[in-house]
């Protein structure tokens, strides 16, 4: 069974090490190559883009794909979007592997808005210590409030930093430990943190940090996504690919 994994996220590495051993299936990672030293996958894999929706279900058809799984970022909406038409377009059945939005629990002081300038607007006049978790993505955005320190953190160092007149880039990948969130936290006196609903363990650890040191946090919503099948859990994943594998 041939499955088309559409990646760059914990999600997809989980599947990718679950499919890595077995002899019954034919996994494919595909990465966008935004990172420059993306991890070494335990399956093959190929980057770059595909070519919109129609590069995306030529590729499927050629390469005589039995499933596409997309398991990308919640803020990706691009892609998600091409692989919704794609797999309509090519017949070839679709599951997002998506992880559930984070939800508030006592104690926590969220800010949810609808997007990066809405975010930038929420850290108010008043010069602060912001740290920025969301990804180098729309970083351009915050330099309309150069009042603020960033503690700005991403896996590469994004261009747009010279944007920001009083910032420090700290290049990380996560998962990320509670102690050492509370030390970062602590260390550079941060007074605001903001991060995307991205949802997930992996990069969790920021929030509880948040609520432990009364640190309110700047939420930027998930675009909504729509008219697919989904999963959260990787049994649920392995579940679909087992009802989907075609007949001998
Ligand atoms: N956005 C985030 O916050 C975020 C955070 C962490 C990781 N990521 C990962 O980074 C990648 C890029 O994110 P983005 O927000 O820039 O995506 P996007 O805006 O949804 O996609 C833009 C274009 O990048 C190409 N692309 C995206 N993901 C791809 C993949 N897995 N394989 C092949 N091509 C891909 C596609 O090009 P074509 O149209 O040419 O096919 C797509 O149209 C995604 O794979 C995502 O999982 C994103």
């Amino acid at each position: 069974m041939r499955i088309l994994i559409l990646g760059g996220t914990t999600q997809a590495s989980d599947l990718a090490r679950a499919l890595a051993t077995r002899a019954d299936v034919e996994p494919l990672l595909s990465l966008a190559g935004r990172t420059q030293n993306p991890t070494p996958a335990p399956i093959p894999c190929r980057v770059g883009g595909f070519g919109g929706v129609e590069g995306l279900a030529t590729f499927l058809r050629d390469h005589q794909f039995d499933a596409l799984i997309d398991a990308t970022h919640p803020f990706a909406a691009q892609i998600s979007a091409n692989a919704r038409a794609a797999s309509a377009a090519s017949g070839v059945p679709l599951l997002v592997f998506s992880r559930p939005a984070w939800a508030p629990n006592e104690g926590d002081d969220w800010s949810e808005v609808g997007g990066v300038a809405e975010a930038v607007a929420a850290l108010g006049a008043k010069p602060r210590r912001v740290f920025l978790t969301h990804g180098r993505l729309q970083l351009a955005a915050f330099a309309a409030a150069p009042q603020h320190f960033y503690l700005v953190r991403a896996i590469d160092r994004p261009e747009e930093l010279r944007l920001l007149p009083h910032h420090k880039f700290i290049s990380a990948r996560g998962p990320f430990t509670l102690e050492g969130e509370r030390d970062i936290m602590r260390a550079e006196r941060i007074e605001f943190l903001v991060s995307k609903n991205s949802g997930g363990g992996a990069t969790a650890a920021k929030l509880v940090a948040a609520r432990e040191l009364k640190i309110p946090v700047v939420l930027i919503a998930r675009p909504q996504a729509e008219g697919a099948e989904e999963a959260a859990r990787l049994a649920d994943v392995l579940d679909w690919i087992e009802a989907h594998r075609p007949a001998p």
